[in-house]
């Protein structure tokens, strides 16, 4: 079973969604990780601006992964673990530049749905529900107000030990949702048979029991309609 939860920057998707896969005894797929994997590489190698053609023909030598690992996958970047290098905002910004790319996007479309048929998932991102797998038995849309999701976002970099202005948070947010819901390819939005929800003044274990409830009670519905075919 696939499950899908997508939504904008600080809705608290990335978070309800591991601890919703933990939850379940799913995979859990992060996939804003891979764009940052990407955005990461072209940083290195100097391909920030490159045009499009340049970019399909450099993403095929980008030696990136997704490698399962006790129920996560994790993304790896030439064997190293890209984690500690991705979650600041010079890559953000990067990453969703380069996500409205089309070499960008169909490179990581077939590492996506790899992870899909490796067994159950949860997989986060912006267009789970609507591209990547649109046939996912329960699909998500989080969301929650602006000022709470940069607050969200601001404590969270407090935490990582990178202090930033409020004001600039929801100004480098908005940035990121106007890009993100723009593009012409695979726009954030939810997918027309996704549940919305707005976790504005939601607590993460509620937000998690929430999910959690509704794909159990799918996987009950699915599970009487395969009795009914027997
Ligand atoms: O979820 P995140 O903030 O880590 O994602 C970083 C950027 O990657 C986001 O601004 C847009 C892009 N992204 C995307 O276009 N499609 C996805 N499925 C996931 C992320």
């Amino acid at each position: 079973m696939v499950v899908t939860v997508d939504g904008p920057a600080g809705s608290g998707k990335s978070s309800a969604s591991r601890l919703l896969a933990r939850e379940l005894g799913f995979a859990f797929l992060d996939t804003g990780a891979l764009y940052r994997a990407i955005a990461l590489a072209a940083q290195r190698a100097g391909m920030q601006d490159a045009g499009e053609e340049e970019l399909d023909a450099w993403l095929e030598e980008v030696p990136l992964e997704a490698k399962s690992r006790e129920g996560c996958f994790l993304v790896l970047l030439d064997g190293q673990d890209v984690e500690p290098f991705i979650r600041n905002e010079v890559i953000s910004q990067l990453a969703s530049r380069l996500s409205a790319l089309a070499p960008v996007r169909g490179h990581l479309m077939g590492l996506q749905r790899a992870a899909g048929q490796a067994g159950d998932l949860v997989a986060e991102g912006r267009d789970m529900g609507t591209v990547v797998f649109p046939r996912a038995e329960a699909k998500f849309f989080l969301t929650a107000s602006e000022n709470e999701r940069a607050r969200r976002r601001w404590r969270e970099l407090a935490q990582r030990g990178q202090p930033a202005e409020l004001d600039e948070v929801l100004a480098d947010l908005r940035l990121r949702d106007r890009r993100d819901s723009q593009r012409s390819l695979s726009p954030l939005r939810p997918a027309e048979d996704a549940v919305v929800l707005d976790t504005t003044g939601h607590g993460l274990p509620e937000v998690v029991e929430i999910l959690a409830q509704a794909v159990r009670g799918r996987q009950w519905v699915l599970a009487q309609k395969a009795n009914e075919t027997l």
